[in-house]
């Protein structure tokens, strides 16, 4: 971490819960966690459960955040949320481009691109996944990828336009082989992607590069987060399985200081 940018631990929460449970959960997160002065908190239940947790979190120092959005405001979109309507429940984050929508559901950069500046106009902000298969990986093109994904939701824009959709931008390096299999990325590898990422940044857009925070994705634990957190180019983590339990999501919370 570098501590000119804030913290920021979030769970996905995927497809798991019920509202109920949700809220539960919620509650223990709220609860049961030590948040420290500057870190920014955040959980991502399934949608169903975003209105009653938007609730429960109310006053409480945990965001909601919701998993996906269509970029249109309104209109024939049948089983698609819009940035409003997410904003109406009290999200304030939106995940975006995660390897799962990009897999399954065939999300694209061009897409997430519209996202990115459909959440920017309703004052949400967006957390934008990014993240190399492991056969990229073993033949040695992540970083291509890595630039291709990072230039297509960014887009062509222009410095200014551009300057206000990275300010208070949120990215989550997550390598999709180290999505749900237990392994965690070395520390060292991200935190090389990450500054590529910055790097990348900077070079297009300029100093605003410093101001956006990357979180590291992927198997993170209670007993892996203080190792990557150590890193000055990883700002905080997105956190899959380990964040259905409050304990263990308490304990990475609290290895943000
Ligand atoms: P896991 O922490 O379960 O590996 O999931 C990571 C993830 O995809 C978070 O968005």
């Amino acid at each position: 971490m570098n501590p000119s940018r804030n913290p920021f631990i979030a769970g996905n929460w995927k497809m798991h819960r019920t509202v109920s449970e949700s809220v539960s959960l919620a509650r223990a997160v709220a609860d049961g966690s030590r948040i420290g002065p500057r870190t920014e908190v955040v959980v991502a239940p399934v949608a169903t459960a975003l209105a009653a947790v938007g609730k429960a979190l109310e006053g409480a120092r945990v965001g909601l955040s919701a998993q996906n959005v269509h970029w249109e405001d309104q209109g024939a979109f049948t089983g698609e949320l819009s940035p409003g309507m997410l904003k109406d429940v009290g999200c304030a984050y939106c995940i975006v481009g995660h390897s799962e929508r990009r897999q399954l559901f065939g999300e694209t950069d061009a897409n997430v691109h519209r996202k990115l500046l459909a959440l920017r106009r309703h004052g949400l902000a967006p957390i934008a996944c990014l993240g190399e298969t492991l056969s990229e990986r073993e033949s040695g093109v992540t970083y291509d990828v890595l630039r291709r994904q990072l230039d297509g939701m960014l887009g062509a824009l222009e410095r200014e336009e551009a300057t206000a959709l990275l300010t208070g931008l949120i990215i989550a390096y997550e390598p999709v082989w180290a999505i749900g299999t237990g392994r965690t990325a070395k520390s060292t590898d991200a935190q090389s992607a990450h500054a590529y990422l910055r790097d990348r940044i900077r070079d297009r857009f300029g100093e605003v590069a410093d101001t956006v925070r990357i979180l590291y994705g992927g198997s993170v634990k209670a007993d892996n987060a203080a190792e990557l957190l150590a890193q000055p180019d990883v700002d905080g983590v997105l956190v899959g399985g380990a964040s259905l339990d409050a304990a263990g999501f308490a304990r990475i919370i609290q290895a943000a200081g």
